[in-house]
């Protein structure tokens, strides 16, 4: 389990251990894009603020898992993440 900030929308949501941060983040943001839900199209891609990110998937670019992540599948490697959403 691990906490995603969503720092535009001043709100913080808790990811449960079953769940990606896509579903914990649509609970707030419930128009979040997202299409494939398994890190291969890119739809749910956003910047990442704060934190570390646990990658999981084969699509971004190091360029690009350096300020950025996948929510349907990527995870926090620490505690917490801050998004720019
Ligand atoms: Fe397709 Fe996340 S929804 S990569």
């Amino acid at each position: 389990p691990f906490t995603v900030e969503l720092r535009r929308s001043g709100a913080t949501v808790e990811v449960a251990a079953g769940e990606s941060a896509l579903t914990a983040v649509r609970r707030v943001l419930p128009a979040t894009p997202y299409s494939c839900e398994q890190g291969f199209c890119g739809t749910c891609q956003h910047r990442v603020l704060e934190g570390e990110v646990e990658h999981r998937d084969e699509l971004l670019t190091d360029a690009e898992r350096a300020d950025s992540m996948l929510l349907c599948v990527s995870r926090a490697a620490g505690g917490r993440l801050a998004l720019d959403l």
